[in-house]
This record gives C-alpha cells, sequence and structure tokens, in this order.
C-alpha cells in the first residue's frame, strides 16, 4: 500500500483529483468506480474545475458507483444516484448513460445485482476504484461481519452505519435499514484502488486497515490482498498510522507532504 499523508481534507481531495485525472489521460476510455459520502465530495468539486478549464474530459469514462440504499428511488436527495447526479454527473461531459449505480429499488435485488456484476464485467472491469471507509471500516456497504462477500448484494446496515449517516436525514428514523453494495471481490478486482479518509473519527480504521489482521470484522483490510492500492489521509485520520510510522512499523512505500 502506497501512502500519503497530507494536511487535510483540501490537500487530500486534490492529491486524489489529481491522480483521476492522471487515470483519465492515460486512459480516455477508462472505468472509474466511484463513492459517495461527505469524504469523496472535494475530490469531485475538485475533478469538476479541472473539467471546467479543459483539463480533462469525461466524454469516454464510464462509471460504477460502489452502492445505494435500498429503498430510495434514485429522484431521493439522500440517494446515491442522486448525490453523483449533484456533485459529479451533472458538472462534467461524462454521458448519463455510462454511469452506473446500483438499484436499491428494483423489484428482483438479486437479479439487479447480477446485472450489475455483469455489466462491470462487460465493461471490462474497473481501473481505478476511489473508496471512503466507514468509522467501523466498512468499504462500499460492505459492513463488518464474519465472512467476506464476494459480489454485489443486498446488506443489513450496522446500528453505527445508520448512526453515522443519520447527520443526511431530516429525521433519524428515516435513513434506510439495508443497501446494496458492490463486494469484496468486486472491490478487489479493481486493477487500482484509491482509498481516502479524513477526520479523527477515522484514524482507528485506518491504522486497522493497513496494519491490523485481515478479517471481515474490518472489511477494509481486504484491501491488504490487493497489490496496487494508495491511500490518502489527511493529518487527522492518519494520526495512528503516523505514530506507527515513528517507532517503523509502516514498511510501505510512504510519501508525506
Ligand atoms: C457510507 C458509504 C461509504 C462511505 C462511508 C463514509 O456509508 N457507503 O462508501 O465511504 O459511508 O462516509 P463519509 O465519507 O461521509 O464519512
Amino acid at each position: 500500500m502506497k501512502i500519503i499523508f497530507v494536511k487535510d481534507y483540501e490537500q487530500m481531495s486534490a492529491e486524489a483529483g489529481e491522480l483521476i485525472a492522471a487515470q483519465m489521460k492515460i486512459k480516455p476510455n477508462c472505468v472509474l468506480g466511484l463513492a459517495t459520502g461527505s469524504t469523496p465530495e472535494g475530490t469531485y468539486e475538485y475533478l469538476a474545475n479541472l473539467y471546467g478549464s479543459n483539463k480533462i474530459d469525461f466524454s469516454k469514462v464510464t462509471s460504477f458507483n460502489l452502492d445505494d440504499y435500498y429503498g430510495l428511488a434514485p429522484e431521493h436527495e439522500q440517494s446515491y444516484r442522486y448525490f453523483m447526479n449533484k456533485h459529479l454527473f451533472s458538472k462534467v461531459n461524462i454521458p448519463i448513460e455510462n454511469t452506473h449505480v446500483p438499484s436499491g429499488i428494483a423489484e428482483d435485488i438479486d437479479a439487479a445485482c447480477a446485472e450489475y456484476d455483469r455489466a462491470m464485467e462487460a465493461s471490462g472491469g474497473v481501473d481505478l476504484q476511489l473508496l471512503g471507509i466507514g468509522i467501523n471500516g466498512h468499504i462500499g456497504f460492505n459492513e463488518p461481519d464474519d465472512k467476506f462477500t464476494a459480489n454485489t448484494h443486498l446488506v443489513r446496515l450496522d446500528e453505527s452505519t445508520i448512526k453515522a449517516n443519520a447527520r443526511f436525514f431530516d429525521d433519524p428514523k428515516d435513513v434506510p435499514k439495508q443497501a446494496v453494495s458492490m463486494g469484496i471481490k468486486n472491490i478487489l478486482q479493481a486493477r487500482k484502488i484509491l482509498l481516502l479518509a479524513s477526520g479523527q473519527n477515522k484514524a482507528e480504521a485506518i491504522y486497522q486497515t493497513v496494519l491490523g489482521p485481515i478479517t471481515p470484522s474490518l472489511p477494509a483490510s481486504a484491501l491488504q490482498l490487493h497489490s496496487d492500492v494508495v491511500l490518502i489521509v489527511d493529518e487527522a485520520a492518519g494520526q495512528k498510522l503516523w505514530d506507527a510510522k515513528k517507532q517503523g512499523k509502516v514498511h510501505e512505500y510512504v510519501r508525506t507532504f
């Protein structure tokens, strides 16, 4: 894992934006795996600005999002399709038919999940997967469990996730209890993975992701099995890892600012 320690959210977003822009320049018809949450918002703003100044072109890009809430229609303000349209797709020239977000309202969810996996495979696979992380170490909506789930599937959300995401809803009772998410195998099949973390409440999860055991009780630890992961952490999220680095416990390639 290549670890880049940055000062703050703004630097994290700029670094991530530049990395995604580089991927798009190397392969204009690349397939991007995209994430939601407050963590990648700044990255999307950075990319929209690069597009606005004619530095990148999304016209041949395809995207697959990690997840969406079960039961929320795409028009719902808290659905992840709505989030993506608002923060990225409406601001750049990606053809909307090239964008994919798992459906939370399909009549047959299992069939829709299998179809999502097939579409990802048919696209040639994800070149670069962007990830945030939950405070409990979840990636996508793969919650702590006693096994890793491979493919796109219906998930029951953890109480801690429901609580953490309640801040986006008018009434905490409105937070869906289930979601549809890519599985760990889907995520690990991406050619490159970019994991972002900002804020003190992510410090423990990030430490365990990099230096803890590989275990489904901390789903992000599965990233240790992938050979091309870049982690960008700000000072607060990287604090515990930074302390470990000072004690010589971090051996991966590390760049600091
Ligand atoms: C959500 C998403 C994840 C995201 C995580 C962290 O539950 N499913 O993909 O990484 O929460 O969110 P945030 O970036 O807002 O802290």
